[in-house]
């Protein structure tokens, strides 16, 4: 089969102006983005949701940049044609535009990522400039964004009262204004992600909103059932794989214990010893 060509920020507004959908899914490690690279996923994200989903903490905000550095590297190894893009992490984008350069940068050239992803709207408009000046290409995500869930008061679906609405459509007009390549929108009605996929041309991709949005994206373990947690509504689990892993855990477990692995198939032998005249 004809290998498919790399995924690139203008691939992604090509596909939207034909009205080809993104697909999009996280990674934290090599052989999961490889997988995906297999399964042709046009975006790998190497979310900060490493932090709750992989590194045990209770939600995003404690993961650091060495951390991002460390799961980006691996992604990189394992994949070949999807935009990796880099998420970065709380505090290292929203004090100092300088600060968010550097972090940034070490996010390309140390890791490997092709582009990075920050939360928020205007606010951040400035920093978003800074680092298309220095030529790194530029995610945006707004809605539900989990770095400020303390502020958001929990993870709930945003953009429900009109005023909301109104700022999140005028957010994604600067976003695009200052130079992003996609939009994030997770977690919002159907209904104004739709309004905000006709209303900018850069493509929307969404996890909780919808149908409309220019693609999609989901946590791989959590549409891959890898989790013990409930998942968002948002979810579609296209596997329910914790429940067999801890099934072959729990044998091995018993096979050990009842010392019926390792069998005979499974152990090497001394080579037969020659005759001797
Ligand atoms: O961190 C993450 O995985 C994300 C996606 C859920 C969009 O930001």
């Amino acid at each position: 089969m004809a290998e498919l060509a790399k995924v690139t920020t203008a691939k992604l507004t090509e596909m939207k102006q034909k009205g080809q959908r993104i697909t999009a899914l996280t990674a934290y490690d090599a052989p999961t983005a490889k997988l995906l690279n297999e399964a042709g996923v046009d975006v790998i994200l190497v979310g900060d949701s490493v932090g709750n989903v992989k590194l045990g903490y209770e939600n995003t905000i404690p993961v650091t940049l060495e951390e991002m550095i460390h799961h980006v590297r691996a992604v990189k190894r394992g994949n070949s044609r999807a935009l990796l893009v880099a998420d970065m992490p709380f505090l290292t984008y929203e004090i100092d535009v300088k600060e968010a350069a550097r972090a940034a940068g070490r996010l390309i050239k140390e890791a490997g990522a092709e582009a990075v992803k920050l939360e928020g709207g205007i606010e951040i408009a400035p920093t978003i400039k800074e680092l298309l000046r220095i030529n790194i290409p530029v995610m945006g995500h707004l809605g539900l964004t989990p770095q400020a869930v303390h502020r958001l008061g929990g993870y709930k679906v945003q953009g429900r009262r009109p005023q909301e609405a109104e700022k999140m459509l005028t957010d994604s007009r600067i976003l695009e204004g200052a130079g992003v390549f996609a939009i994030v929108l997770e977690a919002i009605p159907a209904e104004l992600a739709s309004e905000i996929t006709r209303k900018v041309a850069v493509p929307t991709i969404g996890i909780g909103a919808g149908a409309e949005c220019d693609g999609q994206i989901l946590v791989s373990d959590d549409m891959l059932g890898m989790g013990d947690q409930i998942s968002p509504k948002f979810v579609k689990r296209y596997a329910n794989l914790r429940p067999e892993m801890l099934k072959a855990v729990q044998q091995y477990v018993k096979e050990v214990q009842d010392a019926a692995f390792p069998g005979p198939e499974h152990a090497y032998t001394r080579p037969a010893a020659k005759a001797q005249h």
